[in-house]
Formats: structure tokens, C-alpha cells, sequence
């Protein structure tokens, strides 16, 4: 019966895809301890170093004492709802100026509940090819159709809305902000003329950008100036805020559809208040203070060729990768190979992600590296 359960964990193991849990000792900052060894951790998405933090857990706990408990116990729609959830989703609301905003259990939860409802039988949604795996989960929960087009790539998605939008009633229209893989931008302007050209909804991924990009840390979408013309903006708070959860933000009309529609958000138990109260209290009184910090990583990264924080290493093959990441990890930099199917087939790859309090000089040595291992 197990058979060809150990015949495709064998087939994987072949191809250098095999995953496998890594359990670390310890996390500091910028730094991650194995066996004993201090590497550089490139592999994280702590981007502002509020995860895995004694300070600022101390002056959480300090703050928080015994106010909130560490289970809901409850759905949110049944009695897993108390003020700290609405005062999150009211900040939220206050910080992006939209009508309304609701609180998932994580950005997964989120992907998975928008796309999987707002699309219904005779609509259809646009994708990115390059969507994260939430996206692409949720669309095929959706009675609608969907079409993926190619990466960033404007003139496919209007050849595919101009053939195929009159076909079908709602259209929606998906894409992250700043790609988790690969770095680079959506172009949200272009993609916001699109939609309105089309008469399609926009729903902005910003899962990397939220708490990095915009004056406020709001995303691509502040710092762009077009809040307002995206229909949803999704943002997570288990990166750069250190914490865990997600919230969707803009029309209520929509939010109050997911409210009721997205079954990832009613069939699930709330997170634990401590968790809401921690993220609210992170974006209240320690977001505010970090736009010079973000401003510098972001410099770094652009000298170092990125468009974003997020740097990728396309090396090709699968087994080059690992063999690269090992290089690296015994000279002390922590680098998970990234492949398929996380990524496209031939583009296995390094993924370097920055954080706010790396160096010009902690990257030097790493770049010196990949270069002299070409
Ligand atoms: C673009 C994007 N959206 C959503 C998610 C999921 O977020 P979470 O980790 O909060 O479930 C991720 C995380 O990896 C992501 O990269």
C-alpha cells in the first residue's frame, strides 16, 4: 500500500528535491546557529530583526503582563473575537485609510480565502505566473476559471484579458508586490490602468513589502500612491513584523464577502490573542521608527543588484545549488537552495534575503564567494 509513497520520496531524493525539517539551536538577529556553528542568515524573513528578539520580547511582555491569554479557544464568527482582533483590524484600517480590513490566521489563510471566493462559477481570475503557492491553492478551490500569465509581463496579460475577459462576469486580477523568489516588482501602476480598462477587481499580494517598502512601511502600493486604486491589499504579519497572521484591507463590500465566503477564515480558530496583541503593538510603537533602517537595506540591496531586499542567485541545476549552498555554509553564511517546484525547473537557485541590520561589509565577503565559485 506504501509503495509508491517510498517510490516518489526515493524519485525526489534522485532529483535533489527531497525536503526535510532542519531543527536550528538558536536565532540572533542576523545570525542562526548549527552544531554549534554562526552563520549569516540569509534565509529568513525577519527583515527588521523583531523575531527571535530578547529586547523586544521583554518590552512586549512588559507592556502585555496578563492581558491577553494564549489560545481563542473559538473561531472568530463563533466566540473567538475579542477587542484587541477589531483594534488590529481598526489600525490597520486607520494606516492604509480603507474602509475595512480583516485579520487571517496567516498569509496562506488569506491567499487561499480570497482567491478561493471571490471568484465563483462564470468568473474568472488573471494570475502571475509567478504567484506564491497560497494564490495558486486558492484559485483552484474556486469554482471559477483562472489563466496565469507570464511574469510581469503586461502585454500577455492584456493579449489574455482581451481574448478572454468578455467571457465571464467578475474578474480578478492577482499578483504579489514584491515577488517572494525572485525580488522584483510588480508593475502595480500598469496593472492598475489594466483593471480599469478591463472592469476587473486588483488584489495586491504585498507579503514581503508590508513593514519594508512606503514611508509608513506600508508596501509597494504607499509608496507608489495607488492604495486606493487596488480593491484588496493583502499583507502578512509573519515577516518583516515579526509576528504571525495576515490581514486583507479595502472595500468593505469585499470584506464583508469574506467575512462571509472565505471558509479559511470561518472554519479555522482564531490565532491566540497574544499573537494579534504583539503584532498590533509591533506596528504601533516600533514600525513608526524604522524608515531609516529599511531606507539602508534597501540601498544595500540595490548596490548589490536587487530591486528589493530579496536578491536571487539563479545558478540552474538543482545539484549546483546544494553544492553552492554548502560552500557558502562552510564559510558561514546560511543559504537555502531554493527548487523546483518552488521555483520554475532549470532556475534552482539561491535566495538571498536581507535583513536591516546587515552590513555592506557581512555581504562583501558573500558576493567575493559566489563569484570566485562561478
Ligand atoms: C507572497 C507570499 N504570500 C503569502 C505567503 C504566506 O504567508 P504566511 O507565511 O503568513 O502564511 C508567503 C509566505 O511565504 C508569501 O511569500
Amino acid at each position: 500500500m506504501f509503495e509508491n509513497y517510498f517510490e516518489t520520496l526515493k524519485n525526489l531524493e534522485e532529483a535533489s528535491h527531497l525536503r526535510s525539517i532542519k531543527s536550528f539551536e538558536r536565532k540572533d538577529g542576523k545570525f542562526i546557529y548549527i552544531d554549534g556553528k554562526k552563520l549569516l542568515n540569509l534565509s529568513s524573513n525577519n527583515y527588521l530583526g523583531f523575531a527571535d528578539n530578547e529586547n523586544i520580547t521583554d518590552e512586549f511582555l512588559s507592556f502585555a503582563g496578563k492581558k491577553y491569554s494564549f489560545g481563542s479557544a473559538s473561531a472568530r464568527l463563533l466566540t473567538g473575537t475579542l477587542p484587541v482582533y477589531k483594534d488590529l483590524e481598526t489600525l490597520i484600517c486607520d494606516l492604509f485609510q480603507t474602509d475595512a480590513a480583516l485579520i487571517f490566521n496567516s498569509g496562506y489563510h488569506a491567499n487561499v480565502g480570497v482567491n478561493s471566493s471571490l471568484a465563483g462559477s462564470g468568473d474568472v481570475i488573471f494570475s502571475d505566473k509567478l504567484n506564491h503557492a497560497s494564490i495558486i491553492d486558492g484559485m483552484q478551490l474556486s469554482r471559477g476559471k483562472f489563466f496565469r500569465y507570464k511574469h510581469n509581463d503586461m502585454e500577455n496579460l492584456e493579449a489574455i484579458l482581451k481574448r478572454e475577459r468578455n467571457n465571464f462576469k467578475n474578474a480578478v486580477i492577482v499578483t504579489e508586490s514584491v515577488f517572494s523568489m525572485d525580488g522584483d516588482i510588480a508593475d502595480l501602476r500598469k496593472l492598475v490602468e489594466l483593471k480599469n480598462k478591463y472592469n476587473c477587481m486588483l488584489v495586491v499580494d504585498e507579503a514581503h513589502a508590508f513593514g519594508v517598502f512606503g514611508e509608513k512601511g506600508l508596501g509597494v502600493c504607499e509608496e507608489l500612491g495607488i492604495i486606493k486604486d487596488i480593491d484588496l491589499i493583502v499583507g502578512t504579519f509573519g515577516k518583516a513584523i515579526g509576528s504571525v497572521g495576515a490581514f486583507v484591507t479595502g472595500k468593505k463590500v469585499l470584506i464583508d464577502y469574506l467575512i462571509n465566503k472565505a471558509r479559511s477564515f470561518i472554519f479555522s480558530t482564531a490565532l491566540p490573542p497574544v499573537n494579534i496583541a504583539f503584532s498590533k503593538w509591533i506596528i504601533e510603537n516600533k514600525l513608526p521608527y524604522t524608515f531609516d533602517l529599511r531606507k539602508n537595506m534597501l540601498v544595500i540591496a540595490g548596490k548589490l543588484g536587487g530591486q528589493s531586499h530579496i536578491i536571487p542567485y539563479i545558478v540552474g541545476e538543482n545539484d549546483r545549488t546544494v553544492e553552492l549552498s554548502n560552500i557558502l555554509y562552510a564559510n558561514g553564511y546560511f543559504t537555502l537552495p531554493i527548487r523546483p517546484p518552488t521555483v520554475p525547473a532549470g532556475t534552482s537557485r539561491l535566495r538571498l534575503s536581507l535583513t536591516a541590520d546587515m552590513t555592506e561589509k557581512d555581504l562583501a565577503g558573500l558576493f567575493e564567494l559566489l563569484n570566485n565559485n562561478k
